[in-house]
């Protein structure tokens, strides 16, 4: 079997054409361009590409980007404070801050300073309770796109067995929430789960985001499972995933490539979180 090869760079495409229509429409509603600030602090190389990548698609669609630019050594009052500023402008609906953040700033602390309504990537905690509510409104985009990809797929998920390597707060728990919100079984594999193999190799669908290159083998893999490969790591070859890609599609029935997968799906489910920003901001006058 070889598997079907899922093209995010087409699911994204066909999200930002359904955005860029839905823009033109509030706009004509409105009367007021939708606007998010991206707070970035310090340098980091990757996500300096995915900042760039993010604006440029906003911009395909009609979204006004803003960057403030704080230094390495910003403290984090500063930044609370610049975070403050922005909640109460009625001309910014959605806010993001671009992690990785330097290590003396507490990424909790700062998530949970963006105002829930204006919260374009999903983290505070008030958005993430309401996955556990099953009421969800604003996903965090990365389970959001593993999600979006299923759907674009057609695989269903209830009642399925399903593996997610990865428990940080970004990806595999707030994907196990949205998981089991749809009925499925979910294990959650870690650095301490002790053998993942007795959980990836039962899975129907396998969830991966370690950023550990070609970890994932057929041995890992049921025979005919949807493999969705959440890992980007940046390698001597160019960019590649957690999957070992080529030996693992003779086994999956379907499954995402690195790059040209989850990445650019990620993307275009910021821009539909930063439409759900806008639309609340204006139906309550935030
Ligand atoms: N495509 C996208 O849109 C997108 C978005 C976000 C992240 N990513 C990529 O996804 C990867 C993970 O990102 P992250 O922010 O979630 O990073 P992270 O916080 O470092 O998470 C890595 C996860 O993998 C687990 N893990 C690491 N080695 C393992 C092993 N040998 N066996 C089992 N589990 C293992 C870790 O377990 P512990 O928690 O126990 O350490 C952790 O839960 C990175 O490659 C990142 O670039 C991609």
């Amino acid at each position: 079997m070889t598997a079907r090869i899922i093209d995010g760079r087409a699911i994204a495409a066909s999200i930002r054409q359904q955005i860029s229509k839905d823009v033109k429409k509030l706009q004509q509603h409105y009367h007021i361009v939708p606007t998010v600030v991206t707070v970035k602090v310090g340098y980091n190389p990757s996500s300096e590409l995915y900042l760039k990548l993010r604006n440029k698609a906003c911009a395909e669609v009609g979204i006004t980007t803003k960057t403030i630019e704080l230094s390495e050594d910003t403290s984090e009052k500063k930044i609370l404070q610049e975070l403050q500023t922005l909640n109460t402008r009625s001309d910014i609906h959605g806010i993001l801050v671009q992690f990785p953040i330097p290590k003396h700033i507490h990424p909790t602390t700062v998530m949970n300073a963006i105002h829930p309504m204006k919260d374009v990537e999903g983290f505070h905690p008030s958005n993430m309770g309401q996955l556990v509510n099953g009421n969800e409104y604003l996903i965090p985009c990365t389970p959001l796109s593993v999600l979006t990809i299923l759907e674009h797929e057609h695989v269903l998920l209830e009642g399925k067995n399903i593996a997610i390597v990865n428990h940080s707060a970004v990806v595999g728990k707030p994907l196990t929430l949205l998981f089991l919100n749809r009925n499925a079984t979910v294990s959650v594999c870690h650095v301490f789960t002790k053998d993942i193999i007795p959980f990836t190799s039962q899975a129907d669908i396998l969830v991966t985001a370690t950023g550990i290159p070609h970890m994932i083998t057929p041995a890992h893999v049921k025979k005919g499972a949807t493999v969705i490969d959440v890992g980007i790591t940046a390698t001597k070859d160019g960019v590649c995933g957690d999957v070992d890609f080529e030996s693992v599609k003779e086994k999956a029935s379907a499954i995402t490539p690195v790059p040209g997968g989850v990445g650019p799906v990620t993307i275009a489910c910021s821009l539909c979180n930063m439409i759900k920003t806008f639309t609340t901001c204006m139906t309550t006058h935030k």
